[in-house]
């Protein structure tokens, strides 16, 4: 039984249970509707009975309760019965429920299974290097652990604005830098507090900035995600139709076989993976800008490809002047354009560009 926690694994437990009257799986009936993971690994779903007062409805209940409960990660079943009616009856897929951004052509996220592989620091340059390409660029920092965007970008001190729309509504305005919009969730939270939000609080903040932000017309609307496969991960597959997802990762085996729940995760929901980039895959000493010494071991990036069966976008190298601009709100493709790292990943922008365009 998978440890991984999402509504394809749910799916999938429930499958051989079967409608005791028309002897057929509950989920091929569609009996299953509105699943939800809450963080805490609560499971609630709606069981859709012909007739919910019939005695065979607590055994069901209870079959499908077992059988949610087998998967590690889950702590409890909320079941809700409600009664089926012909009205209700059509085939819902999940993907019915995907809501496109107006004017924004192609959503991506950029993703890990792990924290501080460099996530925020490939979004941030991989965003600058598509604007400097010439295409409209916005970048959603949905990282509410630890919202860096703002600083990588040189927009710590932006102030997220609200404005009335036309008809009355609220509406988020971008940060801009770079050539990249930007809003992030460090606009909501206090500097140094404690993030203590749960599932559906962030799920309505992810969705806001979304459907409720000024993105104008974008190419590429980039989402830098927190590290896992958690709320903000289902908030954003389960909204939005993504191009891809591009998973980041380190060479240690350890980091690889996180990105593997990443990476399956993305692989469930039916959303393609672009690749994989290899972070801090070699380090370059500043004074002998020559050398390469790789500290964890070579090949690390083509094994990982291989193993996890995607492709390999690119391989950036550890480098001092990278940490360095991304502290100083410089991304090192404008700041060091010559660097092996700044060509690297600009090398991996066009690939994600290409990828996106010719799937
Ligand atoms: N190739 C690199 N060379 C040097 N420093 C790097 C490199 N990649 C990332 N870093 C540094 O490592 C730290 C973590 O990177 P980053 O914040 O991009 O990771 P992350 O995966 O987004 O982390 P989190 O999971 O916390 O969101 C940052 O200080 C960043 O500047
Ligand atoms: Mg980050």
């Amino acid at each position: 039984m998978t440890d991984l926690l999402d509504i394809q694994a749910i799916q999938q437990a429930l499958t051989p249970i079967v409608d005791p009257d028309r002897q057929k799986s509950i989920i091929d009936l569609n009996m299953v509707r509105d699943i939800a993971i809450k963080s805490n690994g609560v499971v609630s779903f709606t069981l859709l009975l012909n007739d919910p007062n019939s005695p065979k409805r607590d055994p069901l209940i209870q079959e499908c309760k077992a059988a949610i409960k087998a998967i590690a990660s889950v702590t409890d079943v909320w079941v809700k019965v409600i009664a089926n009616s012909p009205t209700i009856a059509t085939p819902a897929s999940p993907t019915n429920a995907l809501q496109g951004i107006e004017g924004v052509k192609y959503v991506l996220a950029i993703s890990s299974g792990k924290g501080g592989v460099g996530k925020t620091s490939v979004a941030v340059n991989v965003a600058v290097a598509l604007a400097d390409m010439g295409a409209k660029v916005g970048i959603l920092d949905a990282d509410i652990y630890g919202p860096n965007v703002p600083v990588m970008l040189g927009m710590e001190a932006a102030q997220v604005k609200v404005v009335k729309a036309e008809n009355g509504a609220d509406v988020v305005e971008p940060a801009f830098n770079y050539g990249v919009k930007m809003i992030s969730m460090a606009f909501l939270i206090a500097k140094d507090q404690p993030v203590v939000w749960r599932g559906p609080m962030l799920n309505g903040v992810i969705r806001q900035f979304l459907y409720q932000a000024n993105w104008g017309e974008l190419d590429y609307l980039i989402v830098d995600m927190p590290p896992g496969t958690g709320d903000a991960q289902l908030t954003l597959t389960q909204s939005v139709p993504l191009a891809g997802a591009v998973i980041v990762t380190t060479p240690q085996t350890v980091s690889l076989l996180d990105s593997r729940k990443g990476l399956k995760m993305f692989q469930n929901m039916g959303i393609p993976v672009l690749g994989i980039v290899e972070n801090m895959s070699y380090f370059i000493p500043p004074d002998m800008p020559d050398k390469q010494y790789d500290i964890f071991g070579s090949g690390g990036g083509k094994k990982a490809s291989d193993e996890l069966g995607v492709d390999l976008l690119g391989c950036v190298p550890l480098e001092i002047s990278l940490r360095e601009g991304g502290d100083r709100g410089v991304p090192i493709v404008l700041g060091h354009p010559e660097s092996a790292s700044a060509k690297a990943l600009r090398e991996i922008a066009k690939a994600i560009a290409a990828k996106i365009q010719n799937p």
